[in-house]
C-alpha cells in the first residue's frame, strides 16, 4: 500500500518508518525542503533514539522517500496521515493553519479518492472542518474519507511506542475507511477502538490531560509530603501497587513540560471555554504546573542561604531525558529564576543545546560534568538522564566549591550522596 505522510516532524518521522518498516511503500512530505534534504540524506532533524538507524534502513529498502512536491505526492497515493503541528495560538488554543494548509492541498491536487487520516492533535470538531476545507478546494467533486486517528507516542521512546502502541483509535462514519486503516496497522497487533471522529479527537486531548493530571496531583501532594516529613515516591509506589490506579506517571518532579501537556491542556480549557463548560480541575493542574519549580527553588534557597553570586550547575535541560526538545521545560523556568536571583548558572545536558541568544557571563553552557561543575555551590537536577544517575559522584564533588544537590526528579541516591559528604535534597523525599 502506498502511504503518504505530510509533515515530517516528530509524529510524522515515527509514522513513516513505522509503516515503512511494516512493508509499506511510504512518501513524507513537507514544505521545508532542507528538513527533506537532510532526511533523504539519512539525518534526523532532532533527536530520538532508534530512528536514525531505520531512517537509513529504509531508505536502502527503498520503503521510504521524501519529497516537498505535493501535487505528484497526493496523486500517487490514496492514504494521506496528517502530521503537521497544531501549536498554541496567543489564547491558548490550537493554531490550525497548517492543517488549513495541507487540506486546500489535498484539495487542489487530488485527481481521485483519499482517505485521509487526522494524526496531529486537533480540537473536538476539526475533522468536520477539514471535510470543508477540502471540499472548498477542489474543482472537481472526487470521494473522500477522513478519519481520525490520533498519535499517542511519547519523545524519547517514539519508536517503541509507535510500534507498541496500547491501542489503536480509529474515529470515522465511513466502515471502508476504518478497514483499510486496520489493514494498515494489523501487523502491530494491539487492539482497535473504533468511534465517532469527535469522540476520536476527545479521546486524545482527555488522555493527555488526564496524565498532566496525576502529575500535578502528585507534585501538589508532594509540597505537604515536604512539610510533614512524607517521601512521596514510597507514596507513590504504595498506590500504584493498586491496580485501579496503576504505577506510572506518579513521579513528583519539578513539573511537567514538553510540545504536548501544555499546549494540550490549554486548548482542551480553551474548547470547554467555547462552549460554555468549566474544567477546573485542569485550571488547576496547570497552575500547579507552573508554580511546581520555583516552589522547590525558593526551598532549596533557603537551605544554601541564597543564590545571589553563587555558582549553580543545571543538569539536564531538555523537558525529560532522551531528547533534545527544550519546549517547555521546567529547566527554563528554573533558569529564569535563577537569573534573577542573580546567581551565575552552568548547564550541562547530554544532547540538548541552549540557544546561544540566551548565553551571557551569568549563563553558560559546557560539554563535560567537570567543567560544568567547576567551583559550583550548588547542583540542581532538572532532568533524569541515565548519566546523572550513574555519573562518579565521589569525583564530582572535588570538582565542586559547597556540596549541595538539589534533585528535582528524585533520581538520585540520596544515602549515599549523604555518605560522600554532600547536602543532598529532593521532592519531598526525606
Ligand atoms: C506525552 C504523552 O505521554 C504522549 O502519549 C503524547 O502522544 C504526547 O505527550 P511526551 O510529552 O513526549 O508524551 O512525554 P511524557 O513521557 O508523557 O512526559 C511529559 C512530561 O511529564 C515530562 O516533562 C516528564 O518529565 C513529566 N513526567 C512524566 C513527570 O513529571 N512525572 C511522571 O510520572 C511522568
Amino acid at each position: 500500500m502506498n502511504i503518504l505522510i505530510m509533515g515530517t516532524g516528530y509524529v510524522g518521522v515515527t509514522t513513516a518508518l513505522v509503516f515503512a518498516e511494516l512493508g509499506w511503500n511510504v512518501t513524507g512530505l513537507d514544505t521545508d525542503s532542507r528538513k527533506i534534504q537532510t532526511l533523504s540524506e539519512g539525518k534526523l532533524t532532532f533527536y530520538e533514539p532508534g530512528l536514525e538507524d531505520l531512517l537509513i534502513k529504509h531508505l536502502k529498502t527503498g520503503n521510504i522517500h521524501f519529497t516537498s512536491s505535493p501535487e505528484k505526492a497526493i496523486q500517487e497515493n490514496h492514504i494521506i496521515f496528517l502530521c503537521v503541528g497544531t501549536p498554541s495560538d496567543a489564547d491558548g488554543n490550537a493554531d490550525l493553519q497548517f492543517i488549513h494548509e495541507v487540506a486546500k492541498s489535498i484539495g487542489k491536487h487530488m485527481d481521485g479518492y483519499k482517505l485521509i487520516a487526522v494524526k496531529s492533535t486537533v480540537p473536538i470538531g476539526t475533522n468536520g472542518k477539514l471535510v470543508r476545507w477540502i471540499r472548498e478546494a477542489q474543482s472537481l467533486p472526487h470521494p473522500f474519507d477522513v478519519v481520525s486517528n490520533p498519535e499517542f507516542l511519547r519523545e524519547g521512546s517514539a519508536l517503541q511506542d509507535a510500534l507498541n502502541p496500547d491501542r489503536i483509535i480509529i474515529g470515522s462514519d465511513s466502515t471502508h475507511a476504518v478497514d483499510i486503516i486496520k489493514n494498515l496497522y494489523n501487523p502491530l497487533q494491539s487492539p482497535f477502538f473504533v468511534t465517532t471522529p469527535k469522540t476520536a479527537e476527545m479521546i486524545k486531548y482527555a488522555s493527555n490531560a488526564f496524565l498532566a493530571t496525576k502529575i500535578s496531583y502528585m507534585n501538589e501532594l508532594s509540597r505537604l509530603c515536604e512539610t510533614i516529613e512524607v517521601n512521596i515516591s514510597d507514596v507513590a509506589v504504595g498506590m500504584g501497587m493498586d491496580d485501579r490506579i496503576g504505577p506510572k506517571f506518579l513521579k513528583a518532579g519539578i513539573g511537567f513540560g514538553g510540545s504536548c501537556f501544555p499546549k494540550d491542556i490549554k486548548a482542551l480549557l480553551h474548547t470547554a471555554k467555547d462552549y460554555g463548560s468549566e474544567l477546573s480541575i485542569l485550571d488547576k493542574v496547570i497552575q500547579v504546573n507552573q508554580t511546581q519549580s520555583s516552589h522547590f527553588l525558593n526551598k532549596w534557597e533557603h537551605k544554601l542561604g541564597s543564590f545571589s553570586d553563587k555558582k549553580v550547575a543545571i543538569l539536564g535541560i531538555s523537558f525529560k531525558p532522551n531528547t533534545d526538545d527544550l519546549r517547555e521545560a521546567p529547566s527554563i523556568a528554573i533558569i529564569q529564576e535563577l537569573l534573577q536571583k542573580q546567581a551565575f548558572i552552568r548547564v550541562h545536558d547530554p544532547i540538548a543545546k541552549l540557544p546561544t541568544g540566551l548565553l551571557s557571563d551569568r549563563l553558560q553552557q559546557f560539554d563535560t560534568l567537570e567543567k560544568t561543575l567547576h567551583r559550583c555551590d550548588a547542583v540542581i537536577l532538572c532532568s533524569e538522564w541515565e548519566e546523572y544517575r550513574s555519573a562518579d559522584w565521589t569525583q564530582m564533588r572535588t570538582y565542586m566549591n559547597q556540596y549541595f544537590v538539589f534533585d528535582g526528579r528524585n533520581i538520585l541516591d540520596g544515602v549515599q550522596l549523604t555518605k560522600l559528604g554532600y547536602h543532598y535534597h529532593g521532592i519531598a523525599n526525606q
